[in-house]
């Protein structure tokens, strides 16, 4: 049975991006806690690639003053493939950059959380979602945009930044600081 499940699941993920009749092949209820972890550290992997390659080909252009307004998830299709399949993608942080990354209240408690014991990745099974939370940690080169004003962010690129986000409140870390959290939520059929 476990094997069944996992054949289902993992072909139609491995599909999921180039078909459209995958919806008959359900989420389900008993599919197990190490499948849910499997597939969304697979799509994170995914979308952190795809950023970090649109990131460093902008940096590369123009500079991180140009890149900043490239670091956006939403302006890459991979979140919208999987929206249809039922999954949603997203990233969070109690010190949001974008306002539509503001936590709701399960990345709240869950970030909150994350502050006070080790950040480590949580599968919560909540009215028929299975949410996949991730921590995300700064590494060296986010501080370009993300360390310390006056610092680590140069004149322009603070200038981009506060053009586009009035009211950013994502600067001031350090390497290995939580930056945020992935979240998945896959809905079960
Ligand atoms: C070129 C500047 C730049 C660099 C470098 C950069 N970011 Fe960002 N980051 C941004 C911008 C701009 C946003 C807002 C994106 C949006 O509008 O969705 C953002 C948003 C985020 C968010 C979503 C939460 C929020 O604050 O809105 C996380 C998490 C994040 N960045 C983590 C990182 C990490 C980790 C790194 C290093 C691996 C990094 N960033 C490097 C500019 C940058």
């Amino acid at each position: 049975m476990r094997f069944g499940v996992f054949t289902v699941l993992s072909i139609w993920m491995l599909f999921a991006a180039c078909t459209k009749k995958q919806h008959d092949q359900p989420v389900l209820a008993d599919t197990p806690d190490s499948l849910y972890i499997q597939q969304g550290d697979q799509l994170i992997a995914q979308t952190f690639d795809t950023l970090s390659k649109a990131l460093i080909a902008a940096v590369n252009a123009g500079g991180f003053a140009h890149a900043v307004t490239f670091c956006n998830e939403k302006a890459y299709p991979i979140t919208n493939t999987y929206a249809t399949e039922g999954i949603t993608i997203r990233r969070s942080s109690l010190k949001y950059r974008n306002p539509s990354n503001r936590p709701d209240s399960l990345e709240a408690a869950v970030l909150n959380d994350f502050l006070f014991s080790e950040a480590k990745p949580r599968l919560i099974r909540k009215e028929g979602i299975v949410h996949y939370i991730k921590p995300i940690l700064l590494q060296p080169m986010c501080l370009n945009c993300h360390g310390k004003k006056g610092e680590h962010i140069l004149p322009e690129v603070q200038t981009a930044i506060d053009a586009s986000y009035p009211d950013d409140q994502a600067t001031g870390y350090a390497p290995r600081e939580l930056r945020g959290i992935w979240h998945i939520a896959f809905a079960i059929k």
